[in-house]
């Protein structure tokens, strides 16, 4: 699928947009400061509701601006679709972002934060594995919202002190809602993973030059996990449990391993290395979102090759010069591209420059 125009008004430092980007690579150049990563914020807001920078909508609004709208077409095959979307104040005051999606448009982005994915903690890796489930398994992420509500029931049981008493018995029928809601959301990240894994071993060595990776999922519960086992675990913890008022046992507490050489990339993987993970890791998600949706994803990627060196720029454009819709955006004026369209960002205004000869050679 790809986006055939967008029209915007008052969206961060944009006052006014109309923008028919390429269906292929468009590479969005400029200075510093000047809306490249606004643009593609605008883009996810249009395709699947909202920031991937996790700004409150409010923060999307020209500053002093009294709401945004946001208009486009997308497009697969032969079939077009209007999307509108506002950020407008509801009834009771909020700001919200309204209007309606399209069921086949997907965005997969990538920035800087995606960085942490690799070499932070685990909560960024789960949250990563659950976002990615979630664009394949429409299950997904109401799974997890109900597994975060029965957690924080649960803990907020043990925090109250269980021990003994009339309180066990009425933290037990909490024990098998956490294991029943648990194993399936083990069971579709184990999935989504084994999916992501394989995309991912042979992904890396095509734009870093080689090197073998390996990503395992890691958690105290085995694969095919039963509830009485799962229940069993979480017993086998109960006086830990009550000591630190909170849950040690179930998918909240888990991780993903990734390997290098047989070696934890999260540890010790150089900067580049860590960076090239975390763009491969959102580059493969294409593949089975394709897979499920039943069209390529768009991809926005924010400053993507920043830190890599000359050979890793190349390679990572020759991936994303055929991988349907992409924008791509950069400070640099000149990269090693054989086919784009060029966009100049200046001040909230997009220019086209694809004729002008600002590109390097390929
Ligand atoms: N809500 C807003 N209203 C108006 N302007 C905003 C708003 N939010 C951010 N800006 C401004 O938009 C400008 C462009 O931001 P953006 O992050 O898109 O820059 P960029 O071109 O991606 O720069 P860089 O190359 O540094 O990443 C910033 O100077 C910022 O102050
Ligand atoms: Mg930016």
């Amino acid at each position: 699928m790809h986006i055939q125009w967008i029209d915007l008004s008052d969206f961060r430092n944009f006052r006014t947009l109309s923008y028919s980007p390429a269906s292929t690579l468009n590479v969005v150049t400029g200075p510093n400061a000047q809306g490249k990563t606004n643009l593609l914020e605008a883009l996810s807001l249009l395709l699947v509701g909202r920031s991937f920078r996790a700004a409150k909508p409010v923060d999307l609004l020209r500053w002093d601006a009294e709401g945004a709208t946001l208009r486009g077409q997308v497009c697969r095959g032969d079939i077009t679709r209007p999307i509108r979307r506002s950020v407008a104040r509801r009834q009771d005051g909020a700001w919200a972002v309204m209007g309606e999606g399209c069921p086949w448009a997907r965005a997969i982005p990538f920035g800087w934060q995606d960085v942490a994915v690799v070499g932070g903690g685990p909560q960024g890796r789960r949250n990563f594995l659950d976002g990615f489930a979630g664009k394949i398994f429409p299950a997904h992420l109401p799974g997890l919202g109900r597994y975060r509500q029965i957690l924080a029931r649960r803990n907020s049981l043990l925090q109250a002190g269980i021990e003994g008493g009339p309180g066990e018995a009425l933290i037990e029928p909490w024990d098998h809602q956490l294991a029943r809601e648990g194993i399936e959301l083990l069971h579709r990240r184990r999935r989504a993973l084994a999916e992501l894994a394989d995309e991912v071993s042979r992904l890396y060595p095509v734009l870093a030059g080689g090197g073998a990776v390996r990503l395992a999922y890691q958690g105290a519960l085995e694969e095919g996990v039963t509830e009485e086992r799962f229940v069993e675990a979480i017993r086998a913890r109960r006086r830990d449990e009550v000591r630190r008022g909170q849950t040690l046992v179930g998918p909240h507490r888990d991780d993903v391993a990734i390997e290098m050489g047989g070696r934890d990339m999260r540890s010790f993987g150089s900067r580049g290395q860590q960076r090239l993970m975390a763009l491969v890791l959102r580059l493969a998600e294409a593949g089975p979102v394709e897979r499920a949706v039943g069209s390529p994803p768009v991809l926005l990627l924010d400053d993507a090759l920043s830190e890599l060196d000359a050979e890793v720029q190349r390679n990572v454009l020759r991936h994303v010069e055929a991988a349907g819709q992409v924008f791509l955006t950069s400070a640099e004026g000149a990269l090693p591209v054989r086919q784009a369209a060029w966009w100049e960002v200046r001040g909230g205004h997009v220019e086209d420059v694809s004729l002008q000869p600002v590109q390097g050679a390929a």
